[in-house]
């Protein structure tokens, strides 16, 4: 018999809306994510861009509608002069963060003909270690600018007339958090320099939204870039990695839920921390921030350190198995619940460095991972809505159903996201939605569920099959229903 769940659905509001800058992907200079990975100029699976034809179809399938790039911590080494103009001769370097030789043949109009092509709005961070508020400020230029100066000018030299548009522009990564790298382990020097780019850059281009370090370890860090770079902040940057004490279904799905203190903590800080913008215009030649400070997540993913099965770089090139997929599903349920805060999120990475999508010379393959990344872009809706949810432990400290729920974007369909993470057990839920504009007719009711072949499957370059999708369509009273969730599965229903 399984065990029974309840799940209400608060449906007598229009709910809390759902920025779609949360469903974005990272790249980064890392090992095979980008060289080798998303790029080969000498494969024969590439185009005349030397884009990876096999793998674009796959990162086009992801429908991210934003890429953040180029680091990371590789962008405390960047130069982005050396990824512009003709390939031949741009500058090789050392990789001196992450090993490996650099040719830059991948730069920024690389990069943005990528984001181009997978619709998605371009996102670059700047490096604030070993780069200058001057060098960033040019890049902008080089970017964005449309005047008769230099870097606008070199820009339409490399071919480009039309401007970039570059809008979300981070400065700096993971400052503070890195004590190999000095100046900024100093908030103070931090805060300082951070307005110095902020005023170079936004000189240059005064639209720019600019996506600030926080850290979700650090609370006065946060608390103190809150009040202090507040009226230039528009998101404040955490990232959130799963870290599994070892390779247990419990310590992952834990290592996940887990993530929910640091995020609600950072989230209230942002409701109780003043921002005062007063006098901004007196001494600054360019607008204060306008709208509410939101949270970038803009590194999330799983560090499978404990398999000790990391392979590539670091590392960092995981097999993700069926476990992982429920985890994925249970962050992105998480990063739902929290909309109210999240203005954008970053999965971390796309190409073979922790990644959904591997690739090697022959051809690429989606990871189990795969599939919860594309069903939330494919079917959460626009709106939260409030969801409590009744349940029992599946093993200690583990609650077995995880669910979040959404309205769409034209308000007619209600979307449950639902994880069991029983991995013994089926679990009967009784959904109750309360929502007085609905009228009591039966409605159709769609479930898709997503189950893994084995909770520790991996996909592979020769079977890409140890995930399967269901799908049953039934007719249902809509304040009332009744669903049954097969172990260790993922599950969205739709109600229209
Ligand atoms: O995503 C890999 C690395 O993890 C990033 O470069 C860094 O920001 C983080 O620690």
């Amino acid at each position: 018999t399984p065990f029974k769940s309840e799940i209400t659905i608060d449906a007598t509001q229009k709910g809390q809306e759902i920025s779609p800058l949360q469903y974005g992907q990272f790249i980064e200079h890392l090992g095979r994510a980008i060289n080798g990975g998303i790029y080969d100029e000498h494969s024969k699976l590439s185009d005349s861009n030397g884009f990876r034809m096999d793998v674009l179809e796959k990162v086009k399938e992801l429908r991210t509608p934003l890429l953040r790039y180029p680091g990371g911590t590789f962008t405390k080494i960047y130069h982005w002069q050396d990824g512009i103009g003709p390939k031949a001769s741009r500058k090789k370097r050392k990789n001196l963060i992450w090993g490996g030789v650099e040719d830059n043949h991948f730069g920024t109009a690389e990069f943005i003909a990528y984001c181009r092509k997978i619709g998605a709005e371009p996102f670059l961070v700047v490096n604030m270690a070993t780069g200058t508020p001057e060098e960033a400020a040019n890049w902008v230029e080089y970017c964005n600018g449309t005047t008769d100066t230099y870097y606008a000018n070199l820009r339409r030299k490399d071919g480009f007339e039309e401007p970039f548009n570059v809008k979300y522009w981070g400065i700096g990564n993971e400052e503070g958090a890195e004590p190999d790298m000095g100046r900024h382990q100093d908030l103070d020097v931090y805060i300082k320099d951070t307005w110095q780019f902020v005023k170079m850059m936004k000189l240059q281009d005064s639209s720019l939204k600019l996506v600030l370090v926080g850290n979700s370890e650090d609370l006065h860090w946060s608390r103190t870039v809150l009040e202090r770079l507040g009226p230039v902040c528009d998101y404040l940057s955490i990232h959130l990695y799963s870290i599994p004490a070892d390779t247990s279904f419990s310590s992952l799905i834990q290592s996940i839920d887990h993530i929910e203190r640091p995020l609600t903590q950072v989230d209230s800080l942002l409701a109780a921390t003043p921002v005062k913008v007063e006098n901004f215009s007196r001494w600054y030649r360019f607008p204060a921030r306008s709208g509410p400070i939101k949270i970038a997540v803009d590194e999330w993913g799983i560090w499978d350190i404990n398999s000790g099965k990391g392979k590539g770089a670091y590392n960092l090139e995981y097999q993700y198995n069926w476990s992982h997929a429920l985890g994925v599903a249970t962050f992105l349920n998480l990063f739902q619940r929290h909309s109210r805060s999240i203005g954008m999120a970053t999965w971390a990475q796309t190409v073979n460095v922790l990644a959904p999508i591997m690739s090697d010379s022959a051809g690429s393959y989606r990871q189990t991972i795969f599939a919860p990344l594309k069903a939330f872009r494919d079917y959460a809706g626009q709106y939260n809505l409030p969801t409590q949810t009744t349940t029992h432990e599946s093993s200690p400290g583990i609650r077995a159903i995880d669910a979040a729920s959404s309205r769409s974007a034209d308000s007619n369909q209600i979307i449950l996201t639902i994880v069991n993470r029983d991995l013994d057990h089926a679990a009967e839920a009784i959904v109750h939605v309360k929502d007085q504009q609905r009228n009591q007719q039966r409605v159709t009711l769609k479930q898709i569920s997503y189950t893994g072949k084995s909770l520790y499957g991996v996909n592979s370059a020769t079977n890409e099959n140890t995930v399967i999708k269901t799908e049953i369509k039934k007719n249902v009273d809509p304040a009332s229903f009744r669903i049954v969730l097969s172990p260790a599965s993922f599950t969205v229903i739709m109600l229209n």
